[in-house]
């Protein structure tokens, strides 16, 4: 960002702490920033800022390189001046060290940060926020099927799995604004800019169907690091990809993107629709 641009962005943040509008709620998102363990105090005082200028932090994975504890302790000190929520989903390199477990535990020793999977959460009597990692498989009528070897099978079902996690979460919701949080995209649109070869590997379009089912208000994601920051489902739903080095090359944020969503002053809450057992998820070991 331009110094311009970043004075702009600090006065936009002025007027927002003297001119709370308790009809907006503030957004900020980012994933992909890969802490590594020599990456102490790097994002600190940028994390800090986000006090002031949103109401809820989303990360949207790949919060470190490989998962390992002492990554995850940066992170934890990275985000230990943020005092509003912080709803996260992990990602493919959060995986890599297969430490997953390990690493959810020693997150959730910041009692300010929720990990999301079939458990919403709901940041206000207005607003939930639901989210998975989500998987790979491909976008249109290239999407991978599970027809085949058990492996393939086993390779698609994990996406659905995912998928229907999703669907369960936003099912739990009863808020009239919803906000979807993956690492893997729902659209092609947002990873046009990566090499075509490899958008399969980026997100699958059976992440979007409970997305346009129930509704969602706006989807973030991260993982395709050079992909497009702005798209739709094909429901027409709103998607954002966050990852920290598309945001910086957008221009629109130095550490996270904020989004603003205003609050209809006749929103209502919805009774949950009826609950069913919640699938099990899955996050095997990725590349990219
Ligand atoms: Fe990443
Ligand atoms: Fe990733």
């Amino acid at each position: 960002m331009t110094a311009a641009g970043e004075e702009a962005r600090r006065a936009e943040a002025r007027r927002r702490r003297t001119d709370p509008r308790p009809d907006v709620v503030r957004i900020a998102a980012v994933g992909d920033f890969h802490c590594g363990v020599e990456d102490v105090g790097k994002y600190r005082e940028h994390f800090a800022r986000v006090n002031e200028e949103a109401d809820v932090l989303l990360l949207a994975g790949d919060l470190t390189r490989r998962g390992t504890p002492p990554e995850i302790r940066v992170v934890l000190g990275e985000l230990a001046d943020v005092r509003i929520p912080i709803l996260a989903v992990l990602g493919n390199h959060d995986h890599e060290s297969g430490r997953v477990e390990e690493a959810k535990a020693l997150l959730r020793e910041n009692d300010r940060i929720h990990l999301l999977g079939s458990e919403p959460f709901e940041l206000n009597e207005h607003v939930g926020i639901a989210g998975v990692k989500g998987f790979m498989g491909g976008f249109g009528r290239w999407t991978l099927t599970a027809f085949g070897e058990a492996a393939t099978k086993d390779f698609v079902g994990t996406t659905i799995e995912e998928a229907q996690t999703l669907e369960f979460a936003l099912r739990r919701l009863p808020t009239p604004i919803r906000v979807v949080l993956l690492h893997y995209s729902p659209t092609v649109d947002t990873v046009i800019g990566e090499p075509e070869t490899i958008h399969a590997f980026l997100g699958n379009d059976r992440l979007a169907e409970p997305i346009d089912r129930f509704g969602a208000t706006v989807v973030f994601h991260g993982h395709a690091h050079h992909g497009t920051f702005s798209g739709k489902t094909a429901g027409g739903v709103p998607v954002f990809n966050v990852s920290l080095s598309l945001i910086r090359q957008e221009g629109v944020g130095e550490m996270y993107y904020l989004y603003e969503i205003p609050i209809p002053a006749d929103a209502r809450r919805e009774p949950p629709a009826t609950m069913e057992p919640a699938p099990a998820t899955s996050g095997a070991p990725e590349s990219a």
